[in-house]
């Protein structure tokens, strides 16, 4: 911070006021705060975002990912500038923390540097990242990812479960699709000082050890399976239990394969099936085919190569055992991504000079942070989830601990201006 720490205290009452109007513009036909991408309650969040922004004195505009930009000048246009942001979309049934925090927690930053005139060297960005969930398309952080250059042409074809391509979604969403693969132009490495996310820790270890920030150490990497089951169907009263080559069997052999695989990894390593699709799916039938929908995620890029190695070799011999063909698709959603050491050390010199106690503690849940580390040193910042739980209903985090959150957000952002 060079000459003095920078006090910057955030108003919870504004957070708080913020937090709740943001939260109630959700979908009300779904479960939870459901806010997806793309949906209709997504746009008008956004639109409300937009407000807010323009209310605390950043410049607004949208990008050709689609992102919400506010930029906060600083005193150097020339200067790399530093980025800030989050997400407001959410899974389906989802809480109403995840994302908003790091969104509406950067705006206050902006007024509270406003108000205590805080002049930043450089521009701050602050920004509201298109669709950061995975969405039908099996693809997160589309705008964060249109940004770092790593949305493909491929990527633009998927089609959802109704058969709309993405390419379409965005067309109908008033974003053109034939730029957004473009929209990293603007921020090559040398344009971009640093990035810092706020965000909620998703999981239990803050709250179970009463600290009131983590500093993350790195964002987990995710190799998504989709796996192809292919038997035969048969008469479900009929065909003997002996000779069936039942794809749903062999599918439920996968999931627990995934299981298998992910418990007892050494330092952090998950796996969750999320979804079978069984066909023909009548009660008189034996399942002919299945598509089956995983994904396992670390923070050891070595234990998810070799994770992925083991499952793909019991799910195949496992299924070929009951006479069932397996094709299986891998890809990578994103490698694991250290958060840099610059950005660490910042944050944690912040934290010592306001007081606030604080961890390193690795990120199981993915970010749009993983995405702009291509762009700059990246860090994040996390404060406690009530209970650990996260995208349900029941997410929670006091406002309490999102103003301490912010607090040190905002004085870390000041800091790496100077740096
Ligand atoms: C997003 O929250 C993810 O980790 O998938
Ligand atoms: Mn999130
Ligand atoms: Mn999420």
């Amino acid at each position: 911070m060079g000459e003095r720490m920078v006090e910057l205290n955030p108003v919870a009452e504004r957070l708080e006021e913020d937090l709740t109007a943001l939260s109630a513009l959700h979908d009300p036909s779904s479960g939870g705060w459901t806010r997806t991408v793309f949906s209709e309650p997504y746009g008008h969040a956004r639109e409300w975002v937009r407000s807010r922004m323009a209310d605390a004195g950043l410049q607004v505009h949208s990008d050709a990912a689609g992102n919400v930009v506010g930029v906060l000048p600083g005193r150097d246009p020339a200067a790399p500038a530093l980025m800030t942001g989050s997400h407001t979309d959410t899974v389906e049934s989802g809480g109403r923390f995840d994302g908003i925090v790091g969104v509406l927690g950067s705006i206050e930053a902006v007024r509270l540097l406003r108000e205590n005139d805080v002049r930043l060297e450089r521009d701050l960005i602050v920004v509201d990242f298109l669709g950061e969930e995975s969405n039908d398309f099996g693809l997160s952080c589309l705008g964060s990812r249109a940004l770092a250059g790593e949305l493909t042409p491929g990527h633009l074809e998927r089609v959802d479960g109704e058969g709309v391509s993405l390419a379409e979604r965005y067309s109908r969403f008033g974003i053109d699709p034939s730029e957004v693969l473009g929209a990293g132009s603007a921020w090559g490495p040398r344009r971009l000082h640093r990035y810092l996310e706020l965000h909620i820790e998703q999981g239990p270890v803050l709250e179970e050890r009463g600290t009131s920030v983590g500093v993350v150490t790195g964002i987990a990497g995710i190799s998504r399976l989709v796996a192809g089951f292919v038997g035969r169907a048969d008469h479900a009263g009929t065909a003997p239990m002996t000779t069936r080559q039942d794809a749903l069997v062999a599918a439920a052999r996968g999931v627990l394969a995934v299981r298998h695989v992910a418990c007892g990894a050494p330092v952090h390593g998950v796996g969750t099936t999320s979804r079978l699709d069984s066909e023909p799916g009548s009660p008189n039938v034996v399942p002919g085919r299945v598509r089956m929908q995983a994904e396992l995620r670390s923070v050891e890029p070595g234990w998810l190569s070799d994770a992925e190695r083991r499952l793909s070799r019991q799910i195949t011999e496992e299924a070929g055992e009951l006479g069932v063909e397996v094709d299986l698709e891998w890809s990578t959603d994103n490698d694991v991504v250290p958060t840099h050491a610059d950005v660490r050390q910042a944050i944690t010199t912040t934290a010592d000079g306001l007081g606030i106690d604080w961890e390193a503690i690795p990120s199981g849940a993915t970010h749009d942070a993983a995405h702009l580390a291509r762009l700059c040193p990246m860090g994040m910042i996390f404060v406690p989830s009530r209970a650990g739980r996260s995208h349900c209903p029941e997410e929670w985090t006091d406002t309490s601990a999102i103003a301490t959150g912010v607090r040190l957000h905002a004085a870390t952002l000041v800091a790496l201006d100077r740096e």
